[in-house]
């Protein structure tokens, strides 16, 4: 149709273009509330003080997925459902004997997060039983995974999850080989309850866009890993102990922020696109270390963090700049034995739970995500044949 003809639509009025989608709505949700000034997080309406207060991941999953906090009868069905699914096929395991031992564990992740449509291949999306059993799997097998990897590369077999464990603590186990200190564990669980959700941040946004397509949840947990990997992402988590390590010793703090401020560095596990106040999610984090620390020794490393706090709050606070979720996490879990490149893999085991609610969410409403572009290009070229180029 020719576009000057009368019956041609009108053409689109278009928004302007706003560079990483910053302030645009793309969606609509009911999970998850932030509000970046007064530094709220709430999920599902509950404050995430009062969920690493008085709830547990699974229950949190739950609560997110479904909408409501469970009943005791339906949060102890839940937990055996998650409980009776960890193991995964000695293929899968076997594939990841495979896999390069200094290859990074969230490669490792993603490839058999995305093998698991393999086996679980029957796609019936309007079917509320396959979308219980995906969620079950999912929440089930990736700590699993993640275990397995970490034994799989120090070249041992990987062990069984303890049916006799709860979430946190049975991870903590797949990982050491030893029953966790139950503060330890506690402590833990409560790390993956603020890491399990935060609205329409990247990795969900892909997890939405890949949703969209009425694809497999396997599929959609496998794009929203490898979007997570990413520095300026979850990966950020990692990078906070290297820069730490890097500056050494309270006495070179200032030196180092003033640096890489001049050499407009990112100062890793700070700035955040929604809050311009530190994170509610670090605070909780910091006294969780704390925690640690009082029961399991000092970090120095914990000192020299939060002397990069206070003169990064000067220097960079007028702008908006504080902590974020990332910069205590790597601390906390750097006390209770994990390996830094774990601590990433560790943030998608909890943000499984966010993904399959937003994943349920966007099936409920489903239209493909297709957004516009403008186009900057060229136009209207000859074609030159090759001799003549
Ligand atoms: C997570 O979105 C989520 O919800 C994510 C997350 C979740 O739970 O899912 O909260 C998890 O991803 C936490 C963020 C982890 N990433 C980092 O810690 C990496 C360092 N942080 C930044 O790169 C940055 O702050 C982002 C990626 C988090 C946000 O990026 P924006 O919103 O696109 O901001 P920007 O990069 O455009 O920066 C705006 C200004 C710039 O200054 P000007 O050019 O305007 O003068 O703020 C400055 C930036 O230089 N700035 C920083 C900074 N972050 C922003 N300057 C120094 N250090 C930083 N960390």
């Amino acid at each position: 149709m020719a576009v000057d003809s009368p019956l041609a639509p009108a053409p689109v009025e278009r928004p302007p273009f706003r560079p990483g989608l910053e302030g645009v709505p793309a969606t609509q949700s009911a999970i998850c509330d932030i509000d970046g000034l007064k530094g709220l997080l709430t999920y599902r309406g509950y404050t995430v003080d009062d969920l690493v207060a008085q709830s547990s991941f699974l229950e949190t999953a739950y609560l997110l997925i479904w909408g409501e906090l469970p009943t005791a009868a339906q949060l102890k069905e839940f937990e055996h459902e998650v409980q009776m699914h960890r193991r995964v096929s000695f293929r899968i395991r076997d594939m990841m004997k495979s896999f390069p031992s200094q290859g990074h564990p969230m490669d490792a992740l993603q490839a058999s997060a995305a093998s698991l449509g393999l086996f679980y291949s029957r796609r019936a999306l309007d079917n509320p039983e396959y979308i219980v059993s995906a969620v079950v799997r999912l929440l089930a097998k990736i700590p699993t995974m993640v275990a397995a990897f970490q034994l799989i590369r120090k070249g041992q077999d990987p062990i069984q999850p303890r049916d006799d464990l709860p979430y946190a603590a049975n991870f903590l186990y797949m990982l050491t080989e030893r029953e966790p200190d139950p503060l330890a564990a506690r402590i833990f669980d409560a790390c993956l309850i603020l890491h399990a959700e935060h609205s329409l941040n990247a990795s969900t946004f892909s997890a939405r866009v890949t949703a969209s397509t009425l694809t497999d949840p396997y599929a959609v947990v496998a794009s929203a890993v490898g979007t997570l990997a990413g520095p300026l992402h979850g990966g950020a988590n990692e990078d906070v102990l290297t820069m730490l390590e890097e500056i050494g010793s309270e006495d070179r703090v200032e030196a180092w922020l003033e640096r890489a401020i001049a050499e407009k560095q990112k100062i890793m596990g700070f700035g955040h696109r929604e809050y311009k106040v530190k994170d509610p999610r670090a605070v909780i984090l910091q006294k969780l270390a704390e925690q640690l620390f009082d029961q399991f020794g000092h970090d120095p490393l914990y000192d020299l963090a939060r002397k990069l706090e206070a003169v990064a709050a000067e220097r960079l606070g007028p702008k908006g700049i504080y902590p974020n979720v990332d910069f205590y996490s790597g601390l906390v879990y750097r006390k209770l034995g994990i390996p830094e490149d774990l601590f990433t893999p560790i943030f998608a085991i909890a943000r499984t739970a966010g993904w399959l609610a937003h994943w349920k969410e966007q099936l409920g409403a489903n239209r493909i995500y297709r957004p516009s572009q403008i186009y900057t290009g060229a136009a209207g070229r000859d074609w030159m044949p090759l001799q003549a180029r």
